[in-house]
C-alpha cells in the first residue's frame, strides 16, 4: 500500500469521484463530476492524499487549509484499518504545516466514524446543523489539538 498525493497524481481521480460521489450524503456533498474535481484539486487550498494498492484506490482524506483545517475522510472498505493508514499521515501534513488544530464534521448517526476519531484522540466539541440540499442534518463537531 502507498500513499499518493492528488495534486501531484491524477492516475485514480476517476476512482477519487466514485468513491466519494458515493459518499455523498454521509460527508454532506453534492455530487462531482471528473471534470470538475481535476480544476478543483488544481486550484483548492487543500491537502489530499489517497492510499493505494495495486491501481485500486483504498481511500482518500483531505485537509481543508482554507475551512479552518477540516479534515475529511472516507474509505472503500470501512473495519479494516484503511482510515488509519490515512489519518496519522494526513495529521503529519498538518504538523508540517504548522497547523495547530484539525476538526471533522460527523453526522449524529455515524457511529463507526464518531468511534474512528474518538479513539484518534479527537474531541466532541458540539452538536450543530448543518444545511444540505433544503434539509438540516445534525452533526457533531470533533477537534484535536496536533
Ligand atoms: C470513518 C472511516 C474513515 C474510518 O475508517 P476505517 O478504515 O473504517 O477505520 P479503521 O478500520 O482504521 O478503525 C479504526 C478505529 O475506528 C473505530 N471504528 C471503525 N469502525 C467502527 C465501527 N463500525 N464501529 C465501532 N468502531 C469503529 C474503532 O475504534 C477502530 O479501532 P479498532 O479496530 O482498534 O477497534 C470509515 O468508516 C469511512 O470511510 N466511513 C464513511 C465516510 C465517513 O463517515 N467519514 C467521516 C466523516 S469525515
Amino acid at each position: 500500500m502507498k500513499i499518493i498525493d492528488f495534486k501531484k497524481n491524477e492516475k485514480f481521480l476517476k476512482q477519487y469521484v466514485s468513491l466519494r460521489n458515493k459518499y455523498a450524503n454521509l460527508l454532506l456533498t453534492k455530487k462531482v463530476t471528473l471534470k470538475e474535481t481535476k480544476n478543483w484539486i488544481k486550484k483548492a487550498a487543500v491537502e489530499i492524499r489517497g492510499l493505494v494498492q495495486n491501481q485500486e484506490l483504498l481511500g482518500v482524506v483531505i485537509l481543508y487549509l482554507d475551512k479552518n483545517k477540516e479534515i475529511t475522510i472516507f474509505v472503500k472498505k470501512p473495519g479494516r484499518g484503511l482510515g488509519e493508514r490515512l489519518l496519522l499521515p494526513i495529521e503529519r501534513v498538518a504538523r508540517a504545516k504548522k497547523c495547530h488544530t484539525v476538526w471533522a464534521r460527523v453526522l449524529t448517526n455515524n457511529i463507526p466514524a464518531q468511534k474512528f476519531f474518538e479513539k484518534y484522540g479527537y474531541k466532541k466539541r458540539k452538536v450543530t446543523g448543518k444545511n444540505f440540499q433544503g434539509k438540516i442534518y445534525r452533526s457533531l463537531i470533533y477537534t484535536k489539538k496536533l
